[in-house]
């Protein structure tokens, strides 16, 4: 096989920081698993759950993480991230994927959907709805979501909503309006600020799980790449893949602070050019 000639300088047999991440290889730090957990301890107790962090931090790969937690019997997951839709075509696009045949009026779509979560319920089946990029829901769809939250049998809803998205999403549940809503999410998460510890492990993790042996980047390119990404993964993840290249063409033993600076400044000249 021909590896990228990159790849090979640095001993890496695949692109270390490609997002075609395989489940059981998530990089999951004890601070990850304590949201993974509560994750699953709410969709387990049958309860409703936020999770909120700035882009690119790792949010839906924690769904990803949740999803192979839980038992496949006993819980059937959904996942929809098309959340910029109105309230009826939200309900439809639910049916759709929950496997319904979609219905004409919204009255009727929460209808099916509703006999299909008892049904669930009977075959002892625990619906998990889990609802990405939540921050571009329309208020008409949260103004009914708490309808859905409060299906309920003997006080134990029938179905779980998970809602993740940018931080905004804390602040718009929290309001006044939506109080009925917010009242019935009992997991609230936030993914706190990377620290540069973070960075640190996360970029090893990678840089490992593709199989180098030695660490291709400086400890202060490291900080430089934590300074200027906030630490944030989807950004690491292109900055540190362009380093790498970058220093594979200068012939150069490794990425260095100064190489990091000049990428850095690259990508910001090309975003002000947008
Ligand atoms: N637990 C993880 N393990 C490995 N890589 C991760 C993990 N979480 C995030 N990433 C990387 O960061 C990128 C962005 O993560 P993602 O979950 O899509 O962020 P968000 O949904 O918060 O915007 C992913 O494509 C992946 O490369
Ligand atoms: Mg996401």
């Amino acid at each position: 096989m021909n590896l990228p000639r990159w790849l090979e300088v640095f001993g890496l047999s695949e692109p270390p920081f490609s997002k075609d991440i395989a489940d059981d290889d998530l990089w999951m730090p004890s601070s990850k698993k304590l949201l993974v957990d509560e994750l699953v301890e709410a969709v387990q107790s049958h309860e409703h759950g936020l999770l909120v962090g700035e882009p690119g931090g790792g949010k839906t790969c924690a769904l990803r993480a949740l999803r192979c937690r839980l038992p496949e019997a006993g819980f059937r997951l959904t996942y929809c991230h098309n959340a910029t839709l109105g309230r009826r075509d939200f309900y439809r696009q639910l049916c759709v994927a929950l496997g319904l045949s979609p219905k004409a009026t919204a009255a009727a779509v929460f209808h099916t959907i509703s006999t299909h979560v008892e049904q669930l319920g009977r075959e002892a089946v625990h619906p998990v709805l889990l609802l990405d990029e939540a921050h571009l829901l329309r208020q008409d769809v949260l103004d009914h979501l708490h309808v859905l939250a409060n299906y309920q049998w003997d006080q134990q809803p029938l179905l779980s909503i998970i809602l993740v998205g940018l931080p905004e999403l804390w602040d718009s549940l929290s309001l006044r309006k939506n109080r009925s809503l917010w009242s019935r999410i009992h997991h609230r998460i936030a993914i706190p600020p990377p620290s540069l510890g973070d960075t640190n492990e996360y970029v090893d993790y990678r840089i490992r799980g593709a199989g180098a042996k030695t660490m291709p980047f400086t400890s202060d390119a490291l900080t430089t790449l934590h300074e200027a990404t906030g630490g944030q993964l989807r950004d690491i993840d292109r900055v540190a893949t362009k380093a790498l290249r970058a220093a594979s063409r200068r012939k150069l033993a490794k990425v260095d602070a100064e190489l990091l600076a000049g990428i850095l400044e690259a990508d910001q000249r090309a975003e002000a050019r947008g």
